[in-house]
Protein backbone atom coordinates (compact mmCIF):
# COMPACT_ATOMS: atom_id res chain seq x y z
CA UNK A 1 0.00 0.00 0.00
CA UNK A 2 2.98 2.22 0.68
CA UNK A 3 5.40 0.97 -2.44
CA UNK A 4 3.87 3.53 -5.05
CA UNK A 5 4.46 6.85 -2.60
CA UNK A 6 7.58 9.13 -3.25
CA UNK A 7 9.56 10.34 -0.23
CA UNK A 8 9.70 12.09 1.97
CA UNK A 9 5.84 10.30 2.57
CA UNK A 10 3.30 12.13 4.29
CA UNK A 11 0.11 9.80 5.76
CA UNK A 12 -3.00 11.83 6.26
CA UNK A 13 -5.89 10.09 7.30
CA UNK A 14 -9.84 11.23 7.87
CA UNK A 15 -11.52 10.49 11.18
CA UNK A 16 -8.63 8.61 12.86
CA UNK A 17 -10.23 6.77 15.82
CA UNK A 18 -7.49 5.24 17.81
CA UNK A 19 -5.34 5.75 15.02
CA UNK A 20 -4.47 1.41 15.15
CA UNK A 21 -4.76 1.51 11.48
CA UNK A 22 -2.75 4.25 10.25
CA UNK A 23 -0.06 2.94 13.24
CA UNK A 24 0.36 -0.10 10.67
CA UNK A 25 1.29 1.85 7.83
CA UNK A 26 3.93 3.80 9.20
CA UNK A 27 5.31 0.25 11.18
CA UNK A 28 5.66 -0.28 7.12
CA UNK A 29 7.45 2.32 6.52
CA UNK A 30 9.40 2.08 9.25
CA UNK A 31 10.87 -1.71 7.95
CA UNK A 32 11.25 0.17 4.50
CA UNK A 33 13.65 2.59 6.62
CA UNK A 34 11.61 5.37 5.70
CA UNK A 35 10.83 8.64 7.77
CA UNK A 36 6.75 9.80 7.49
CA UNK A 37 4.70 13.02 8.57
CA UNK A 38 1.24 11.81 9.48
CA UNK A 39 -1.48 14.38 9.85
CA UNK A 40 -4.28 12.90 12.14
CA UNK A 41 -7.93 14.59 11.12
CA UNK A 42 -10.50 13.69 13.60
CA UNK A 43 -13.45 15.84 15.26
CA UNK A 44 -13.40 14.01 18.38
CA UNK A 45 -10.33 14.89 21.07
CA UNK A 46 -10.92 11.98 22.98
CA UNK A 47 -10.17 10.16 19.12
CA UNK A 48 -6.66 12.50 18.69
CA UNK A 49 -5.35 12.08 21.70
CA UNK A 50 -5.68 8.10 21.55
CA UNK A 51 -3.91 8.29 18.33
CA UNK A 52 -0.95 10.54 19.25
CA UNK A 53 -0.46 7.95 22.20
CA UNK A 54 -0.59 4.98 19.35
CA UNK A 55 1.71 6.84 17.50
CA UNK A 56 3.72 8.15 19.89
CA UNK A 57 5.75 5.01 19.94
CA UNK A 58 7.08 5.22 16.82
CA UNK A 59 10.41 7.12 16.71
CA UNK A 60 11.03 7.45 12.72
CA UNK A 61 7.37 9.56 12.84
CA UNK A 62 6.51 12.89 13.45
CA UNK A 63 2.40 13.68 14.51
CA UNK A 64 0.13 16.70 13.82
CA UNK A 65 -3.56 16.42 15.16
CA UNK A 66 -6.06 18.41 13.28
CA UNK A 67 -9.15 18.62 15.70
CA UNK A 68 -11.51 19.69 12.73
CA UNK A 69 -14.04 18.46 10.09
CA UNK A 70 -12.78 16.46 7.21
CA UNK A 71 -12.65 19.27 5.27
CA UNK A 72 -11.45 21.84 7.56
CA UNK A 73 -8.59 19.69 8.38
CA UNK A 74 -7.91 18.26 4.94
CA UNK A 75 -7.54 22.07 3.57
CA UNK A 76 -5.07 22.89 6.44
CA UNK A 77 -2.82 19.14 6.50
CA UNK A 78 -2.58 19.85 2.85
CA UNK A 79 -1.06 23.88 3.48
CA UNK A 80 1.41 22.14 5.65
CA UNK A 81 2.57 19.47 3.28
CA UNK A 82 6.09 19.64 1.74
CA UNK A 83 6.36 20.79 -1.90
CA UNK A 84 7.87 17.11 -2.71
CA UNK A 85 6.78 13.65 -1.82
CA UNK A 86 3.84 11.43 -2.03
CA UNK A 87 0.74 11.40 0.14
CA UNK A 88 -1.73 9.04 1.20
CA UNK A 89 -5.05 10.08 2.19
CA UNK A 90 -6.96 6.76 4.45
CA UNK A 91 -10.55 7.53 4.60
CA UNK A 92 -11.00 3.77 6.85
CA UNK A 93 -13.86 1.83 8.57
CA UNK A 94 -16.55 2.40 5.91
CA UNK A 95 -17.53 6.07 6.67
CA UNK A 96 -17.78 6.68 2.70
CA UNK A 97 -21.31 4.88 3.04
CA UNK A 98 -22.37 7.47 5.37
CA UNK A 99 -22.49 9.81 2.94
CA UNK A 100 -25.68 9.27 -0.20
CA UNK A 101 -24.56 8.93 -3.75
CA UNK A 102 -24.50 12.71 -4.62
CA UNK A 103 -22.38 13.65 -1.36
CA UNK A 104 -19.73 11.08 -1.77
CA UNK A 105 -19.25 12.60 -5.21
CA UNK A 106 -18.72 15.81 -3.71
CA UNK A 107 -16.62 14.75 -0.59
CA UNK A 108 -14.01 12.58 -3.00
CA UNK A 109 -13.84 15.55 -5.53
CA UNK A 110 -12.85 17.62 -2.40
CA UNK A 111 -10.43 15.09 -1.38
CA UNK A 112 -9.06 14.81 -5.13
CA UNK A 113 -8.62 18.74 -4.80
CA UNK A 114 -6.04 18.30 -1.94
CA UNK A 115 -3.89 16.33 -3.31
CA UNK A 116 -1.11 16.63 -6.94
CA UNK A 117 -1.30 13.62 -9.38
CA UNK A 118 0.38 10.44 -8.29
CA UNK A 119 -1.12 10.90 -4.67
CA UNK A 120 -2.83 7.86 -2.96
CA UNK A 121 -6.17 7.54 -1.45
CA UNK A 122 -6.87 4.19 0.32
CA UNK A 123 -10.75 3.83 0.94
CA UNK A 124 -12.57 1.37 2.76
CA UNK A 125 -16.22 0.31 1.61
CA UNK A 126 -18.77 -2.16 3.42
CA UNK A 127 -19.84 -4.33 0.21
CA UNK A 128 -23.32 -5.80 -0.21
CA UNK A 129 -23.95 -9.39 1.01
CA UNK A 130 -26.95 -11.47 2.08
CA UNK A 131 -29.25 -9.11 4.19
CA UNK A 132 -29.54 -11.21 7.17
CA UNK A 133 -25.99 -10.80 7.95
CA UNK A 134 -26.30 -6.95 6.91
CA UNK A 135 -28.85 -7.10 9.26
CA UNK A 136 -27.05 -8.62 11.84
CA UNK A 137 -24.21 -6.49 12.27
CA UNK A 138 -27.14 -3.51 13.28
CA UNK A 139 -29.65 -5.38 15.45
CA UNK A 140 -26.60 -7.19 17.35
CA UNK A 141 -27.74 -9.49 19.81
CA UNK A 142 -25.46 -7.24 23.01
CA UNK A 143 -27.54 -4.18 21.42
CA UNK A 144 -24.44 -3.02 20.89
CA UNK A 145 -25.72 -0.33 18.13
CA UNK A 146 -28.63 0.01 19.32
CA UNK A 147 -26.56 1.95 22.26
CA UNK A 148 -24.94 3.75 19.92
CA UNK A 149 -28.07 4.81 18.04
CA UNK A 150 -29.79 6.15 21.16
CA UNK A 151 -26.65 7.84 22.47
CA UNK A 152 -27.78 10.48 19.77
CA UNK A 153 -31.14 10.94 22.17
CA UNK A 154 -28.89 10.73 25.32
CA UNK A 155 -26.51 13.78 24.32
CA UNK A 156 -29.71 15.77 23.18
CA UNK A 157 -30.54 15.47 26.40
CA UNK A 158 -27.42 16.64 27.73
CA UNK A 159 -26.14 19.15 25.70
CA UNK A 160 -29.16 20.62 24.15
CA UNK A 161 -31.73 20.15 27.28
CA UNK A 162 -33.90 17.76 25.59
CA UNK A 163 -36.24 15.97 27.74
CA UNK A 164 -36.48 12.44 25.38
CA UNK A 165 -37.97 9.25 27.07
CA UNK A 166 -34.90 6.88 26.10
CA UNK A 167 -37.37 4.29 27.04
CA UNK A 168 -40.23 5.68 24.58
CA UNK A 169 -38.06 5.11 21.53
CA UNK A 170 -37.01 1.80 19.76
CA UNK A 171 -33.27 1.17 17.79
CA UNK A 172 -34.75 -0.17 14.28
CA UNK A 173 -32.78 -1.31 11.43
CA UNK A 174 -34.09 -1.98 7.58
CA UNK A 175 -32.35 -2.52 4.66
CA UNK A 176 -33.93 -0.50 1.82
CA UNK A 177 -33.34 -2.45 -1.22
CA UNK A 178 -34.33 0.28 -3.97
CA UNK A 179 -31.32 2.89 -2.14
CA UNK A 180 -28.78 0.11 -1.25
CA UNK A 181 -28.58 1.01 2.18
CA UNK A 182 -29.14 0.17 6.15
CA UNK A 183 -31.57 2.91 7.81
CA UNK A 184 -31.24 2.83 11.54
CA UNK A 185 -34.39 4.45 12.77
CA UNK A 186 -35.46 5.31 16.47
CA UNK A 187 -38.96 4.38 16.04
CA UNK A 188 -41.45 6.42 18.79
CA UNK A 189 -43.17 3.81 21.16
CA UNK A 190 -46.31 6.05 21.28
CA UNK A 191 -47.53 9.33 20.82
CA UNK A 192 -45.29 11.80 22.67
CA UNK A 193 -43.50 15.22 22.31
CA UNK A 194 -40.20 16.21 23.06
CA UNK A 195 -38.72 19.52 23.78
CA UNK A 196 -35.08 20.57 22.83
CA UNK A 197 -34.96 23.65 25.13
CA UNK A 198 -31.74 24.93 23.64
CA UNK A 199 -32.52 24.91 19.96
CA UNK A 200 -36.07 26.60 21.13
CA UNK A 201 -38.57 24.08 19.76
CA UNK A 202 -40.82 20.91 20.54
CA UNK A 203 -41.00 18.27 18.18
CA UNK A 204 -44.37 15.94 18.23
CA UNK A 205 -44.47 12.05 17.53
CA UNK A 206 -47.42 9.79 16.42
CA UNK A 207 -46.79 5.86 17.57
CA UNK A 208 -44.57 4.51 15.14
CA UNK A 209 -43.12 7.58 13.41
CA UNK A 210 -39.46 7.78 13.67
CA UNK A 211 -36.55 9.91 13.74
CA UNK A 212 -34.03 8.44 11.14
CA UNK A 213 -30.42 8.81 12.59
CA UNK A 214 -28.18 6.96 10.16
CA UNK A 215 -28.36 5.71 6.74
CA UNK A 216 -25.00 3.33 5.38
CA UNK A 217 -24.30 2.55 1.87
CA UNK A 218 -23.42 -0.57 0.17
CA UNK A 219 -21.58 -1.30 -2.90
CA UNK A 220 -20.21 -4.20 -5.30
CA UNK A 221 -16.49 -3.86 -5.38
CA UNK A 222 -16.73 -2.11 -9.07
CA UNK A 223 -19.22 0.46 -8.17
CA UNK A 224 -16.59 1.68 -5.45
CA UNK A 225 -13.93 2.16 -8.36
CA UNK A 226 -16.89 3.69 -10.36
CA UNK A 227 -17.56 6.09 -7.38
CA UNK A 228 -14.19 7.15 -6.92
CA UNK A 229 -12.43 7.21 -10.30
CA UNK A 230 -15.48 9.54 -11.26
CA UNK A 231 -13.61 12.11 -8.34
CA UNK A 232 -10.38 11.76 -10.87
CA UNK A 233 -8.60 8.62 -9.24
CA UNK A 234 -7.78 5.85 -11.10
CA UNK A 235 -7.63 2.50 -8.86
CA UNK A 236 -4.44 0.76 -8.54
CA UNK A 237 -5.20 -2.61 -6.50
CA UNK A 238 -8.24 -3.88 -4.62
CA UNK A 239 -8.44 -6.52 -1.58
CA UNK A 240 -11.25 -8.03 -0.15
CA UNK A 241 -11.97 -10.61 2.81
CA UNK A 242 -12.38 -14.29 2.00
CA UNK A 243 -15.96 -13.98 2.39
CA UNK A 244 -16.01 -11.03 0.26
CA UNK A 245 -17.75 -8.45 3.20
CA UNK A 246 -15.36 -5.83 2.89
CA UNK A 247 -13.21 -4.08 0.21
CA UNK A 248 -10.31 -1.50 0.65
CA UNK A 249 -9.19 -0.04 -2.55
CA UNK A 250 -6.08 2.02 -3.25
CA UNK A 251 -6.56 5.00 -5.86
CA UNK A 252 -4.26 6.91 -7.39
CA UNK A 253 -4.51 10.69 -7.80
CA UNK A 254 -5.13 11.79 -11.94
C1 LIG B 1 -15.89 4.75 12.83
S1 LIG B 1 -14.51 5.72 13.39
C2 LIG B 1 -13.29 5.08 12.28
C3 LIG B 1 -11.91 5.10 12.87
C4 LIG B 1 -10.79 4.56 11.98
N1 LIG B 1 -10.65 5.35 10.75
C5 LIG B 1 -11.02 3.10 11.64
O1 LIG B 1 -11.33 2.80 10.48
O2 LIG B 1 -10.89 2.27 12.54
C6 LIG B 1 -14.89 7.30 12.70
C7 LIG B 1 -14.04 8.44 13.23
O3 LIG B 1 -14.33 9.58 12.43
C8 LIG B 1 -14.56 10.72 13.26
N2 LIG B 1 -15.50 11.58 12.52
C9 LIG B 1 -16.79 11.31 12.20
N3 LIG B 1 -17.31 12.29 11.45
C10 LIG B 1 -16.32 13.23 11.29
C11 LIG B 1 -16.24 14.46 10.59
N4 LIG B 1 -17.28 14.94 9.89
N5 LIG B 1 -15.08 15.15 10.63
C12 LIG B 1 -14.01 14.67 11.34
N6 LIG B 1 -14.03 13.48 12.01
C13 LIG B 1 -15.17 12.77 11.98
C14 LIG B 1 -15.11 10.14 14.56
O4 LIG B 1 -14.87 10.99 15.66
C15 LIG B 1 -14.36 8.80 14.66
O5 LIG B 1 -13.16 8.93 15.40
Amino acid sequence: MVAPLQDPVTLLELGCGSGEKIALLAEALRSRRRRVAIHLIDISPTALELSERTLGALEHVSVVGHRATYEEGLRHAARERPPHGGLLVLFLGSNIGNFDPPASHDFLSEIRQAMRPGDALLLGADLIKPVDQLLLAYNDPLGVTAAFDKNLLVRMNRELGADFDLAAFEHQAIWNPGERRVEMHLVSLRDQSAQIRRAGISVAFEAGESIWTESSYKYEPHEVVELVSAAGFHSHAQWTDPEARFALTLFLAE
